[in-house]
C-alpha cells in the first residue's frame, strides 16, 4: 500500500520507495500540506502549529483561531481570495460575477492503478504498482468542484498530480487560472535551478537562491519554448551532484505554462505550476468538466544527478509510449544542411549513396520535398511532393532508397500554414489571425487553429495518407513559430480565451490518432530544434531534436542543461559540416561525433563532401555508436562536470565516459576525474579508449584498476592538446588482476 488514510487525524500518506508525502485535512476541511520528503514513519500532523501573524486573515468558522490563516498554513491547492494573499492555483468567476474559491474536503478515494485525463499525455502504470488517490473539495458558494489526483508510483519515486475543476453549481463559471498542482514546503531553506535559452541555446541551468517575493517560469508562446523550459529543481543551498536535498517539478505539458515560485513573509516556499493564464479564460458551465495538465514531483536527498536520473527513467519507462523508447535507434542521415532546399531526387539519391557508404540506417529528407518549397516562405500546408524536384512523387525515391538497403525518412511541419499556399487560399479561416488585424509573421508563416476539428482532421488524413502511401519508418515533425493573433473563427467571443489550449489539445490528439494507427513509425519531435523540448511531446515521441545548433561546443553546454531533466534517448543529435552553419566554427569530426554520442546518432552533412579519411572516420564512430548505444539510451548518466559526462550500465559491468576540454591551456594542469556509477567491489578494464580533437597524440592509457579506485582515487588522464580535444572510454567489468 503506498497510499494510507488515517480516518482519525485525517492525514493522507503517500509513500514511494524513498519518499513520503503527506497531508492532512484541517479543521474546518481545507486540504493542508503536511510534508515532502526522506520516509517519515509517524504522521506529521504535529508540524501544523497554528501561529497568529498580523493581516493574515482566518477562515469566519475559526475566527476564535487567530493561528488560523489560509495565509501561512501549507496547501495542497491554493485559492484566490479567501484570505490566502499567497499565488493561487485556482482563478475562477462566475457569472454573477462571485470571485475567488473556499475548498473544502468533501470525500476521497483510494484505487489502484494510475488514473488517465482525457485528452492530454500522461505517465502510465508500467508494472501494475501504481495507486491513486482522488481527493475531492468543494467551494460550497459556488458549487466548483476540485478533483486532486495524486498517482504514486513508490518504486520510480515518482508521484504524479493533475486536476480536474468540476462546475458542479448552477451558474456558468469562468476558469481564469488552473494549476495543476501546488507544492507548499513551510521549512527549509530552497533555491531554484531552472533553464532559460534561446533558439540555438536552449536549457541554460540558472541557479539562485529565492528572494522574497515570487519569481516566475513561464512560456506565453503557445509552446513550452526555447526561451524557458518547464521543468524545474529546488534545491538546499548545499545540495551537489551527489548529495543534498532536491525535488523536480516536471509539467507533462508543450503549450504555454507558467510556474511561480514564491518565497513568503512566512520564509516558507510556494510552487504553483501549470498551463499559462496569459489570456486564459475556460467557460465552465454548470456540469462541465475542466482537466489540468498532469505534473511530475520527485524529491531525493541524493543530490541533482540522482533526481534526474530518476526522471530519466521515468520519462523513458513510464511516460514515453513509442515501442522505440525501449528500442536501437536507426543513425540517421538528414538532408537539411547538406542541401537546405537545393536539391532533386538525383540529390537526395547521391546523399543516400553516401549514407549507405558510411553504415547508416537511414535516410531523412528535410524540409523542401513539398509543394513549391524551394524557400521558406512558401507552400507549408501543401503535402504533396514538388514534382519538378522529385518527378513522379515520393514513390521512386522511397523505393530507390529502400534499395539500397535504407530506411526514409520524412520531414513535416504540419501545425503550420504559408499564406502562399493552395491550402491558405482555400481555407483562410484556418490560420489563427484576428479579424482585422494583419497577423505577425514568423518564418512567413502561420499557424493553424488547431483548435478546430476539421482542422485537425485535415492535418492527421494527410499525414495518415503520406504514411499509408509510403515506406516511410520515420518522421521528423517540425515546428518553426510561436503563436500569435490566438483567435479562433470557429468559436464565440466568449471561448477566445479557451483558444490557446483548445490548439494544445488538439495537438495532443492528431499524435494520439497518428502514434496509435502507426506504432513502427519512429517519430522525432522538432520546434527550431528544441523550442519545444517537454513531457508533454515525449509521451508520444521518444526523441525530439535538441537544438538546430550542433557546434559541438554549444552542443555540449545545450545537452549539459537538458540533462537534468530529460534522458539522453529523448534527445537527437547530429555530427555536421565544419565550419559549423550556426557559429561558424571549425572543429574536428572526431570531436563533434563524441559530442553526439551524448544522444540519438545522426549526421546532417552531404557525404560527397566528405575524404575517404573522414568517412573511414565516420564508419569507425557508427561502429562504435552501435556498440555504446545501450548505454547512452538506457544507462544511467552523470555529470562529471559541464563538460564531461558518463553512462553506466544498470548492472554496473560497463560504463562510456566522456570527457573534453573546452579552453585547452598551456602547460595544463593534471586533468583528474573521478567517475561515478561504479561498483567498488568490482573491478574495470579500459577496454577502448579513443582520443578526439587531439592535436598531439596522447599517450596511451590502459589497465585494469578497481571500481573502487576509480570512485575514490579517479583516474588522471594525459594532457589534451587540440580543439575540443577528449577522450572517450570503455570501461568493461574484468577479473580482479
Ligand atoms: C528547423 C529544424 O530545426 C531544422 O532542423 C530544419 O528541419 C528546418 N526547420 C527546416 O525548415
Amino acid at each position: 500500500m503506498s497510499i494510507r488514510y488515517d480516518a482519525t487525524q485525517r492525514i493522507f500518506r503517500l509513500e514511494t520507495n524513498h519518499t513520503t508525502y503527506q497531508m492532512q485535512v484541517g479543521p474546518v476541511g481545507h486540504l493542508l500540506h503536511l510534508y515532502y520528503g526522506r520516509p517519515v514513519p509517524d504522521a506529521l500532523g504535529y508540524r501544523l502549529l497554528p501561529r497568529d501573524c498580523g493581516f493574515s486573515p482566518n477562515p469566519y468558522d475559526l475566527r476564535e483561531h487567530r493561528g488560523w490563516s489560509l495565509d501561512t498554513l501549507p496547501q495542497e491547492y491554493s485559492s484566490a481570495d479567501n484570505g490566502d494573499f499567497r499565488c493561487p492555483s485556482l482563478e475562477v468567476r462566475t457569472a454573477s460575477g462571485m470571485r475567488g474559491s473556499d475548498l473544502r474536503y468533501v470525500t476521497h478515494e483510494i484505487s489502484k492503478g494510475k488514473y488517465a485525463l482525457s485528452g492530454l499525455p500522461a505517465a502510465f502504470d508500467r508494472d501494475d504498482t501504481c495507486e491513486t488517490l482522488s481527493v475531492t473539495l468543494k467551494d460550497a458558494a459556488t458549487g466548483l468542484e476540485a478533483e486532486l489526483l495524486y498517482g504514486v508510483f513508490a518504486a520510480e519515486d515518482v508521484i504524479a498530480r493533475a486536476v480536474r475543476i468540476k462546475n458542479a453549481g448552477t451558474e456558468p463559471m469562468t476558469l481564469h487560472r488552473v494549476a495543476s498542482a501546488c507544492l507548499d514546503l513551510p521549512f527549509g531553506s530552497w533555491e531554484l535551478l531552472h533553464f532559460h535559452g534561446r533558439h540555438c541555446m536552449e536549457r541554460q541551468p540558472e541557479r539562485r537562491p529565492l528572494l522574497h517575493g515570487v519569481q516566475t517560469i513561464s512560456s506565453n508562446r503557445g509552446a513550452s519554448s526555447h526561451q524557458h523550459n518547464p521543468f524545474l529543481m529546488l534545491c538546499a543551498p548545499e545540495t551537489t551532484e551527489d548529495t543534498g536535498e532536491c525535488i523536480g517539478v516536471m509539467p507533462v505539458y508543450s503549450g504555454g505554462h507558467r510556474t511561480d515560485v514564491e518565497l513568503d513573509q512566512s520564509g516558507s516556499v510556494r510552487v504553483v505550476t501549470g498551463i499559462s493564464d496569459a489570456g486564459f479564460a475556460w467557460q465552465l458551465s454548470p456540469g462541465e468538466t475542466f482537466t489540468a495538465p498532469e505534473v511530475l514531483l520527485s524529491f531525493t536527498p541524493s543530490g541533482l544527478t540522482a533526481l534526474s536520473q530518476t526522471f530519466h527513467r521515468f520519462l523513458r519507462r513510464n511516460l514515453c509510449r513509442s515501442k522505440f523508447s525501449q528500442q536501437p535507434r536507426p543513425v540517421l542521415v538528414n538532408s537539411w544542411e547538406a542541401a537546405y532546399f537545393d536539391f532533386d531526387a538525383d540529390r537526395i539519391l547521391s546523399i543516400a549513396r553516401g549514407a549507405k557508404e558510411l553504415g547508416a540506417d537511414l535516410l531523412v529528407l528535410d524540409d523542401g520535398w513539398f509543394g513549391r518549397r524551394s524557400h521558406d516562405k512558401t507552400s507549408l500546408g501543401d503535402w504533396t511532393p514538388d514534382e519538378g524536384k522529385l518527378p513522379g512523387g515520393l514513390e521512386p525515391l522511397v523505393r530507390a532508397v529502400n534499395d539500397l538497403g535504407l530506411q526514409f525518412g520524412l520531414w513535416i511541419e504540419p501545425e503550420m500554414v504559408s499564406e502562399d499556399s493552395d491550402l491558405y487560399r482555400a481555407h483562410p479561416d484556418w490560420a489563427l489571425t484576428v479579424p482585422g488585424r494583419k497577423p505577425a509573421m514568423s518564418r512567413d508563416q502561420l499557424v493553424l487553429d488547431l483548435s478546430r476539428p476539421e482542422v485537425s482532421d485535415w492535418i492527421f488524413e494527410t499525414i495518415a495518407g503520406l504514411l499509408r502511401a509510403h515506406n516511410i519508418t520515420y518522421i521528423k515533425w517540425d515546428m518553426n513559430r510561436s503563436l500569435t493573433d490566438v483567435f479562433s473563427r470557429a468559436l464565440p467571443p466568449e471561448r477566445q480565451g479557451e483558444t490557446a489550449h483548445r490548439w494544445v489539445l488538439g495537438l495532443y490528439e492528431i499524435l494520439e490518432r497518428l502514434t496509435a494507427e502507426f506504432p513502427d513509425v519512429l517519430f522525432e519531435g522538432c520546434a527550431g530544434g528544441g523550442g519545444r523540448f517537454d513531457a508533454g511531446m515525449l509521451a508520444y515521441v521518444p526523441q525530439i531534436w535538441c537544438s538546430d545548433n550542433t557546434d559541438p561546443y554549444s552542443r555540449i553546454a545545450i545537452q549539459y542543461g537538458t540533462s537534468f531533466g530529460y534522458p539522453a534517448s529523448a534527445v537527437g543529435a547530429h555530427v555536421s559540416a565544419s565550419p559549423n552553419h550556426q557559429t561558424g566554427r571549425r572543429t574536428p569530426l572526431s570531436s563533434r561525433a563524441a559530442a553526439a554520442m551524448a544522444g540519438m546518432l545522426g549526421y546532417e552533412l552531404d557525404p560527397g563532401k566528405l575524404s575517404e579519411d573522414e568517412k573511414a572516420e565516420i564508419r569507425r564512430q557508427i561502429a562504435d555508436y552501435r556498440e555504446f548505444a545501450p548505454l547512452i539510451q538506457l544507462g544511467d548518466h552523470y555529470r562529471l562536470g559541464t563538460s564531461a559526462w558518463m553512462f553506466a550500465s544498470p548492472e554496473r559491468d560497463r560504463a562510456l565516459v566522456t570527457v573534453t576540454v573546452p579552453a585547452p591551456e598551456g602547460n595544463p594542469r593534471p586533468l583528474h576525474l573521478r567517475l561515478k556509477g561504479l561498483d567498488p567491489e568490482k573491478y574495470y578494464a579500459i577496454s577502448r579508449i579513443r582520443y578526439f580533437g587531439c592535436e598531439i597524440e596522447p599517450a596511451p592509457l590502459q589497465g585494469v584498476y578497481s571500481g573502487a579506485a576509480l570512485l575514490y582515487a579517479g583516474l588522471t588522464l594525459p594532457q589534451l592538446y587540440g580543439n575540443l580535444p577528449g577522450a572517450q572510454l570503455l570501461l568493461e567489468q574484468t577479473e580482479a588482476l
